[in-house]
């Protein structure tokens, strides 16, 4: 049924990669969309700390190989994600040997050794990185959020890890990637953070743009203007992890949240509605933009049935439960042509 349905990738090709993100079983569960659809991969959490260095002397690359391999025999591109994070980052980095605060030093030794190992082991096979993830604060004072990275190393880990890359792999681009992108608060002090590093000469080539976005939220006006002021940087830009929950994005724990809702033809047609305009943004745009990568490939597998609540569906991409193409699908192909 699906190998009949036009290719997304195709449809796309003059304009910008379409991608997903994968996981070593979606990347054979999901073989058939992959192949047909995609023409970039993410893995979601196979390249990120813990799960490629979870010890000091340990690298553990075979889950994300078999995710390059696919990517490579499929001609698929391959987004790096991610070296430096506060999130999914093992203790041992941050502590010596007696379990106390890591000194400094040795902080920059490790994160110079880990994306050296990294980047190096997949140079000329990940065509960019997300070098560093969510850097920057939501809310409150100051511009960079407070984390282990910079408790150890303060505010020029961000530099290091973009120039550490940049060695390791010279052709390989480098992304500063975020969520909550768009909103004024935090887009001002992610672009005040990427002006710093261009000032300073500092090998950044793009902005990752997360785009966990909801049916009304944020509007399709502050989305065009962020994109502008990015673009304006002359940095390149990707969209990075991109799916629209059907629940609106309560920060809040204390805040009540909806209950979970069926998948309807009402919200068949909501999510049309919402991608079609997406996507109408990013063709806008298509000059600055590379890459549209959607953060899954299929319903039945979504972190965002866990996300903001365990447990409630969501259904937040473009093929169903089934792997069948939704509306939206079919409106985001329709805009291809145009
Ligand atoms: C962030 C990270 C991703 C992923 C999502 C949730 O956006 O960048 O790697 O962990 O959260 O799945």
């Amino acid at each position: 049924m699906t190998d009949r349905v036009p290719s997304l990738r195709q449809a796309y090709a003059p304009h910008f990669r379409v991608g997903a993100a994968v996981n070593a079983a979606t990347v054979h569960t999901h073989a058939h969309l992959l192949e047909g659809h995609f023409s970039s991969i993410t893995p979601e959490n196979e390249m990120k700390w813990e799960r490629i260095h979870p010890a000091e002397d340990t690298y553990s690359f075979s889950a994300a190989d078999q995710i390059v391999l696919f990517a490579r025999d499929h001609g698929m591109f391959v987004r790096g994600h991610t070296l430096v994070w506060h999130n999914q980052t093992p203790g041992w980095v941050f502590r010596d040997a007696l379990g106390q605060s890591a000194p400094a030093k040795l902080v920059e030794r490790r994160l110079e050794a880990h994306i050296a190992e990294v980047v190096g082991h997949y140079r000329g096979d990940v065509g960019c990185w997300d070098v560093v993830n969510e850097a920057v604060i939501d809310q409150g004072d100051g511009w960079l959020r407070p984390s282990p990275w910079r408790e150890a190393l303060g505010d020029d880990y961000i530099e290091k890890a973009f120039r550490v890359a940049h060695q390791a792999d010279p052709d390989a681009l480098l992304f500063y990637n975020d969520y909550n992108e768009t909103k004024p608060f935090k887009r001002d002090r992610i672009l005040r953070l990427l002006e710093h590093l261009l000032d300073r000469g500092v090998p950044i080539h793009g902005v990752g743009l997360q785009m966990h976005v909801s049916l009304d939220d944020p509007p399709i006006e502050e989305m065009e203007e962020a994109i502008e002021r990015y673009r304006a940087l002359g940095l390149r830009l990707h969209v990075t992890e991109l799916d629209v929950s059907v629940y609106p994005w309560v920060h809040e724990p204390d805040r009540p949240q909806p209950p979970a809702r069926p998948y309807d033809d009402e919200l068949a047609e909501r999510l049309a509605v919402r991608y079609e305009a997406l996507f109408a943004l990013f063709l806008k745009h298509r000059d600055a933009i590379d890459n549209v990568t959607l953060w899954g490939v299929a319903d039945d597998s979504t972190w965002r049935d866990d996300f903001p609540v365990k447990g409630r569906k969501d259904w937040p991409l473009l093929f169903d439960i089934h792997h069948r193409p939704k509306e939206a699908l079919w409106r985001v192909m329709r805009l291809a042509r145009t």
